[in-house]
This record gives C-alpha cells, structure tokens and sequence, in this order.
C-alpha cells in the first residue's frame, strides 16, 4: 500500500491554523541508525509544512520529539532518562507537546511503561505512524488528549516533505521493513515487513536531491541486495545503483546495508564499472564462528562471506570494506570469538562497527543461556576493538602520500580546519576555507591516524 502524503495538505493547513499566528518552535530528537535519522528528516519537514520553525534548544520547544532506537538495551535507557527530564519543562511550558516516536515506541511494553509512568507524554507514535501523524498532531493540539498510534500495517508513504538540512549529503531509503529474523534483532518485529519504494521514485528523489545541489547520496535499507524482489524484479538493487549512476550532479553514491546473503555478483559489478558508486562496502558479518552465524540465523557461513570479499576484492582492489560484530552472542564460546579475530585478520576491514549482544525480549536468542561471563565479554571486546585499531592505523598508514578526492562536510573543531570525507568514506581533516564546504576537493594524505587521515590542500 502507498500514501501519498500530498493528500494529507488540508489537515496540515488544520494544524498550521490550530498554531495561530505566533512563532512556534518545533525539535526532533534522534537515537537511532540512518533510516531513523531519515524519518526525522520527513517528521521535521512536515513540522516545518505545518508553520513550525525548527530548532536545536528544548527549552525552546513548542513541540517536541524522540524518535528513538530499539536495537540495545543501552539506547532504550537513554530515552527512557531523557524523557524524565522532560517532565520540568513542560511544568514551565505546559503547552508544550511531547511526542515518542519509533522503533521504541513500537514496542507494546514500552507503550505501557509509557502510559503508566510518563503522563508528560502527549503521543506514542509507532514505526508507521508517519501518515497518521498530521490529524494525531491535530487531535493532541485541538482535544489535549495522549494520542497512541502503533498500527502495524506496513505501507509506503510517498512526497513526504523532508528537511535535508541543505547540505551536501542525503540519505534516500529505497525501502522499509526486515524479513530477515535474525535471532538476536528486534528490528523485524518494530519495523514489520520488508517493502520497496518503486523504483521511479527514488530516483525522482534522486534527481531533485542533486537539483538541490547535494553531491553525496546513500541508499538506504536494512538489506538493500533484496531491493525489489517484492515488486518482482530480479537484480533491482544492481538496477537501482544503475540508474541512479546516470544522475548528473550526484558524484558520490553510498548504501548501507548490505546483507551477505542476498549480494550478487551483478551488485559488485556494477560498482565496479560504474561512474560514481563509491568503492566502499559495508558487509556485516555479525560473527566469525559458522555455528553462531547459524544461531543467529545469518544464513551464509564464513566460507560464502570470503568469496564474497574475495570477488569485491578482484573487482575493486581499491575497495574499503566495513561490518557490525557482535561479540557476547548467548551461545558464543572463547573458540567462536576467536573466529570472528581470524577473520578481522583475513578480511582487514577499514573500520568496523562492534556492539556487546544486547538481549531483546521477544527475539529467540532472548531464551539461549549465556555461556560466558560479562568480564570475558568485555575482555571479548576490548581485544576485538585492539586487533581493529591496528589493522585500520595499517591500512590507513597505505594512504601516506596519496592524493585523494575528498567531499568537505564541515567545520572541525579545531581553528581553520576542514572535515571531510574520502571515496572510501574515511574523515580526512586538512586546513582550509570554510568556503569549501560541500565542495569536492584535492588532498594529499600527509599522515595517517587510527581513526582519521591528515591531509593538506593539492595545489
Ligand atoms: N540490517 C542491518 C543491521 C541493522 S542493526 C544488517 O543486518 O546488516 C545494526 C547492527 O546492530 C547490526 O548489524 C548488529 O551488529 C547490531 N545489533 C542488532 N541487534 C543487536 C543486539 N540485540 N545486540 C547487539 N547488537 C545488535
Ligand atoms: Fe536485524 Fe538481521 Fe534484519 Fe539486519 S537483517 S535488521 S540484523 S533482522
Ligand atoms: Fe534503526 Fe534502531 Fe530502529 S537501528 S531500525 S532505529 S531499532
């Protein structure tokens, strides 16, 4: 099912009545992965649709919203702590409409933890509250009375007003939902079903992104290599990365994320021979052991993985390659992990991103018996993050020397230095104007660092 959210006009004209004529200020919150960062992007555009001028201050704030993040326990609490201390500004303000949005929210248990203890709260809004939201908005602002929308029929909503920011990057998701089920991940249940945006109008996005003069898009999707296959195309995702290749304007094009299961040689080759398509991969592996990866219902083992490497590899060999971890699965014994070391050794990731397992009630690894302590977990991680710090200072040491494209994003926090981006997606900080910013720059790499490179301005 599609909404079209141009139908929604008369009841945002509703809400921007209900106003009046004061300057009113609205703020989102974000907690979670870039798809959450996109749906703030779409809830502030269509606060700011509605006469709301956006802002960064709470104490400000007319309206605000959490869109929050279910996938650890850690960004739960944080909410959790945060909306406690909303409870003294709408004292001060009490006007002021508090919204919970999200993959959280979704959440049947939080919903009533919410209810029972957070009457500060004026909406509950689910994953697929987006549609809903202007007459849930109308009804809180006209009645004073706690919406609560967890509807769990998953749809598509389309011209969504959003706030790009009006930098030189932009995320784009090309679809929503997870069918995948992987056993330790709450995402399936809050987000619901895998579905594709069509294919034109991610590209009629596209197309009006690079109008807007922005340089850098990433496709997004919880596992972007199934693009389509629910609207009956085979190769969509390599189709996609295709067409959005012919866009002029956009010189950089990214996804995340991408699913080991489901890439095709078709994907990688057409990275490969393609003008814009960064040669950057983020494949998440999740874990070295193929017992786990079989526990964790990964669907492919460590031998399919390497193949998989191995062809980017021939193709790109200039290819950046990025994962996700788990160390501290229940099941995961000293043997399992030291899989997952063996193959941040054989595969030399740029960088990786590595979480301590967090249980979710409800998933199926929520019932296994843990088979290591908390201290060996946290030995587990500690020397996870130690084998990486070396092996990205190796790789990045490589780029000594080397005169590279970067995309300037901004400001650092140090005086007169520029932040920025190289192809492989690694922050390069050099000196120079803050006119560069969003351009496309020359940069010699003067010295490489674990986390960053260091570079100086190509004459
Ligand atoms: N769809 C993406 C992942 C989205 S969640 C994919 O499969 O590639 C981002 C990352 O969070 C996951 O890759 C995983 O490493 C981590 N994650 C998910 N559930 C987790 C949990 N219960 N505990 C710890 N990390 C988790
Ligand atoms: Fe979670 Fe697995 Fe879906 Fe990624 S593919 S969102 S890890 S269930
Ligand atoms: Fe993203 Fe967190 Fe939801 S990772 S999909 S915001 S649970």
């Amino acid at each position: 099912m599609t909404i079209d959210f141009k139908e929604k006009e008369s009841v945002i004209e509703k809400v921007k009545s209900l106003l009046g004529g004061e300057e009113k200020f609205a703020m989102v919150e974000t907690y979670g992965c870039q798809q959450n960062v996109n749906d703030s992007q779409k809830y502030e555009g269509i606060l700011e649709k509605m006469g709301y001028t956006l802002t960064h201050d709470r104490e400000k704030a007319d309206f605000i919203m959490f869109n929050t993040c279910a996938v650890r326990e850690n960004a739960e609490k944080k909410v959790f702590g945060n909306i406690g201390a909303l409870k003294h500004l709408k004292l001060k303000k009490p006007d002021m409409v508090i919204a919970i949005a999200g993959c959280m929210s979704q959440q049947e248990s939080v919903e009533k933890k919410l209810r029972r203890s957070h009457p500060h709260v004026d909406m509950i809004l689910g994953t697929r509250a987006m549609a809903d939201f202007p007459e849930a908005l109308e009804k809180v602002l006209s009645e004073r009375k706690r919406v609560i929308n967890r509807r769990e029929i998953d749809y598509i909503c389309e011209n969504v007003p959003t706030n790009y920011d009006g930098g030189c990057k932009a995320f784009v998701s090309i679809m929503y939902g997870c069918n995948n089920f992987c056993t330790y991940c709450i995402v399936p249940y809050v987000r619901g079903r895998e579905r594709s945006r069509s294919m034109e109008a991610v590209l009629d996005e596209c197309r009006l992104l690079a109008k807007k003069g922005v340089k850098e898009i990433t496709l997004l999707g919880q596992n972007v290599n199934s693009y389509g296959k629910d609207l009956g195309l085979t190769e969509g995702f390599a189709t996609l990365l295709c067409e959005v290749d012919k866009i002029d304007g956009i010189e950089r094009i990214r996804f995340m994320s991408s699913h080991p299961k489901d890439i095709s040689d078709k994907v990688l080759e057409t990275m490969a021979t393609s003008r814009h398509i960064c040669h950057q991969l983020h494949l998440p592996l999740q874990s070295g052991s193929d017992k786990l990866l079989k526990e964790m219902n990964r669907v492919y083992n460590t031998e399919k993985y390497l193949s998989i490497v191995k062809k980017a590899k021939e193709l790109m060999p200039d290819i950046a390659m990025t994962t996700d971890i788990i160390v501290g699965f229940p099941t995961e014994t000293e043997e399992d992990f030291e899989g997952t070391i063996k193959m941040l050794e054989t595969v030399k990731y740029d960088s990786i991103f590595s979480f301590i397992y967090s249980k979710r009630e409800g998933t199926p690894a929520a019932k296994m018996d843990f088979v290591a302590t908390e201290e060996e977990i946290k030995a587990r991680f500690d020397r996870l993050l130690e084998v990486q710090n070396r092996i990205s200072y190796e790789l990045n040491k490589k780029c000594e020397g080397e005169e590279q494209m970067v995309l300037v994003e901004g400001v650092s926090r140090e005086e007169g230095v520029l932040t920025s981006r190289n192809y492989q997606n690694k922050i390069v900080n050099f000196k120079g104007d803050e006119s560069l910013v969003g351009k496309m720059v020359k940069v010699k790499i003067t010295k490489a660092q674990t986390w960053i490179l260091i570079g100086e301005m190509c004459e």
